[in-house]
């Protein structure tokens, strides 16, 4: 099992997982959100009844008991709003290398919540599990989420052809890099 999240409260944000119960207003978040949440991720389409998303918070349970992933919803504190998740994925001790994640609801974008809810990730993965790098890949076109990783100080490495399936089509991702002595 991965050690506990020590960053949970950011300043305007909770960071922590989420429990079984908040399964009915995960789904209602992507529901809502499923248009820009589907543009550049394949799972938001995939999410259309309360049973995903039960399995999506078993999963990420699971995922943390096996030392391989750290999966948070992000909570608004003034509202204690479930307002997005951000993750920390493929966690690899020997490579000491691992994949940044993040999404924010629709109505809730433009306010710094993904960066800030990534930094908070981004200290988990190198004072706590000393990580070497930190990994982002992300669609090409969505420069929302690459300013959220400039603004982090991530590097873009390179592009990988045709990496992942959205929808129907395999779609070329922009490959970001953050080593542990570039983060501050
Ligand atoms: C990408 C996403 C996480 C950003 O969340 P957010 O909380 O709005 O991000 P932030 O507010 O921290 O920063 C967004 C930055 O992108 C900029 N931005 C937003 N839309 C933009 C656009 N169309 N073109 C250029 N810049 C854009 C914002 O201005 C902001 O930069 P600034 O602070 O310099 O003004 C959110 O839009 C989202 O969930 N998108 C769908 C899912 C997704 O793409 N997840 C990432 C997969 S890699």
């Amino acid at each position: 099992m991965l050690p506990s999240f020590t960053h949970s409260n950011t300043l305007r944000l909770q960071l922590r997982p989420l429990v079984m119960q908040e399964a009915r207003e995960l789904l209602q978040v992507v529901q809502t959100s499923r248009e820009t949440l589907g543009q550049y991720m394949s799972w938001p389409r995939e999410m259309t009844d309360l049973d995903h998303a039960r399995r999506f918070v078993k999963m990420g349970r699971e995922q943390w008991m096996a030392a391989r992933t750290v999966r948070l919803g992000i909570f608004e504190r003034e509202t204690g709003l479930l307002v997005g998740n951000v993750e920390l994925d493929a966690v690899d001790p020997r490579r000491r290398q691992a994949e940044l994640g993040y999404w924010v609801r629709a109505d809730r974008t433009g306010r710094g919540y993904a960066g800030e809810a990534a930094r908070a990730m981004l200290w988990y993965a190198f004072e706590t599990l000393r990580m070497h790098k930190v990994r982002a890949d992300v669609a090409v076109g969505n420069v929302a989420s690459a300013r959220v990783l400039d603004k982090l100080g991530f590097v873009r490495e390179g592009t990988l052809r045709e990496d992942r399936l959205i929808g129907n089509d395999f779609v070329d991702h922009w490959r970001f890099g953050l080593l542990a002595r570039e983060f501050h």
